[in-house]
């Protein structure tokens, strides 16, 4: 059973770490490096302190405590979901045996790959927005991306727990490997393409925690179904976080979104560039960037490695046990986007191997949520202009689509043109200088940039004007 977090512990933890000696130390061991790398890709902004969340319980009754923090201080730690000692597999050749409690040997590897994948994201995305502090719109947006930042740092504790609880001296190298890799860099980048991708500006942070983030509790969403319970359980509780990540996505680009519209009707003109906001069509061009590169983090239509996953019992679907079926799908049949002739179509495939579609899926219908709310702004603005998800093979790097170009509606078309029109639906170099332009901090107190407009609830019941942040 877990037990409540000991806060008396170099490692806040609910894992009975005290009671584990060779893991207490060997954890003890990687937590410098952890700092170090925190203190060397973590952010750059210097502050006193943030008011932060931090986990103090996983149980349903508020496991949330907020207080201003240094972060270097922030209590990292391992927190896993309660434990079911009766819980049972959920679909796979498993199904219905108990849940493991240790690893299989013959799905070591597979795990431990998973688990590695899963991993090497947490830290990338703390990399990818080191800088953003120095143009935070406002307090209260600095103190929500301090905030993303502390919990992808606590997420890349949770899968290092798991390394190294689980795969023995395998599991500490991969471990050590997690801070060595780092996003974008030339010799030892991140495992996934997004997450090489630079977050320049705080639309793109938005737009990456709407889309990206979005990517991540879908992922964590099927190894939450994991028959290997340490981790579902581990990943039960990241979720939790996770949805926080989303809410500032969510609601970043409903801000922009309204700000931009009250200017063009202010101004009775969509030519708002000049008027100190980011144009419709641009934040058109950054969704349908983050959208795309987030759709190849699902990787190709099919795959048998993720059906032989699912047989195992590694990896379930998104609400496994919301689904009416058979929970092994061996009969079953489905359709996958695909390439047919030249053209795109869907081929009919085993359930199993186009179990990466039905996740692509369940993640585009969510994204459908995001941009209805948007152009809710825009018509409760009286504004006839709509944002849509582009179609699922414009711009893809991975899967059937990588082989062509397409425009955001669908249409093939040649190389040559997409190269010359694609300054008209992803983000250009005036574009993005446009954006860079206008990422001036506002560090004051109850203050917010142009470009943007106030939330409308603060933190923890706190106003916006609190003050979120103490700069150094
Ligand atoms: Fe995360
Ligand atoms: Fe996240």
């Amino acid at each position: 059973m877990s037990q409540a977090p000991d806060y008396t512990d170099k490692i806040p933890n609910n894992v009975g770490l005290r009671e584990d000696r060779r893991l207490q130390r060997a954890l003890e061991s990687w937590q410098p490096n952890f700092l170090n790398w925190w203190a060397s890709m973590g952010p750059t902004l210097p502050t006193q302190d943030v008011y932060l969340r931090t986990a103090v319980n996983v149980g349903r009754e508020g496991w949330a405590h907020f207080a201003h923090v240094p972060m270097p201080d922030y209590r990292w730690g391992i927190f896993l979901a309660e434990q079911d000692p009766h819980r049972e597999i959920g679909f796979g050749q498993h199904k219905g045996e108990p849940a493991w409690q240790q690893v299989p040997g013959e799905y070591r590897s597979d795990l431990l790959r998973l688990i590695v994948i899963q991993g090497d994201t947490e830290p990338a995305s703390v990399e990818q927005q080191r800088d953003l502090g120095a143009t935070a719109p406002s307090l209260y947006d600095l103190r929500n991306l301090f905030q993303v930042n502390v919990e992808e740092g606590r997420h890349l504790w949770a899968m290092v727990y798991l390394l190294h609880a689980y795969f023995g001296r395998e599991g500490r190298e991969e471990a050590e490997e997690l801070l060595h890799r780092n996003s974008g860099s030339p010799d030892a980048p991140r495992i996934l393409g997004a997450f090489n991708e630079a977050t320049p500006d705080w639309l793109s942070f938005y737009m990456f925690t709407y889309f990206t983030d979005r990517d991540g509790k879908y992922q964590l969403g099927t190894l939450k179904e994991s028959a290997f319970d340490p981790l579902s359980r581990t990943c039960e509780f990241m979720l939790k976080e996770e949805a926080h990540h989303m809410m500032v996505g969510t609601t970043g680009v409903d801000r922009v979104v309204e700000r931009t519209a009250q200017v063009m009707v202010e101004n009775d003109t969509d030519d708002v560039a000049a008027c100190g906001v980011i144009p419709l069509p641009v934040i058109q061009k950054y969704l349908n960037f983050h959208y795309s590169v987030s759709l190849d983090l699902f990787g190709g239509e099919t795959s048998t490695n993720v059906a032989n996953y699912y047989t195992a019992g590694l990896k379930g679907r998104w609400s496994e046990e919301r689904r009416q079926d058979d929970h092994r799908l061996t009969n079953d049949a489905m359709m996958v986007d695909a390439l047919v002739d030249g053209e795109v179509a869907e081929v009919e495939v085993a359930a199993l191997t186009g179990l990466n579609t039905d996740l692509r899926r369940q993640y585009i219908a969510d994204c459908r949520g995001g941009v209805n709310r948007w152009n809710k702004i825009l018509s409760d603005a009286g504004l006839p202009h709509r944002l849509r998800l582009p179609h699922v093979a414009f711009n893809r790097h991975v899967g059937a689509f990588a082989a062509i170009t397409a425009t955001p509606e669908g249409e093939l078309i040649p190389a040559g043109e997409w190269q010359r029109r694609k300054g008209g639906w992803l983000p250009t170099d005036v574009d993005k200088t446009h954006v860079r332009s206008l990422m001036r901090p506002v560090h004051e107190r109850g203050k917010i940039a142009a470009w943007i407009a106030p939330p409308r609830n603060g933190i923890n019941g706190k106003p916006f004007d609190y003050d979120y942040v103490h700069l150094a």
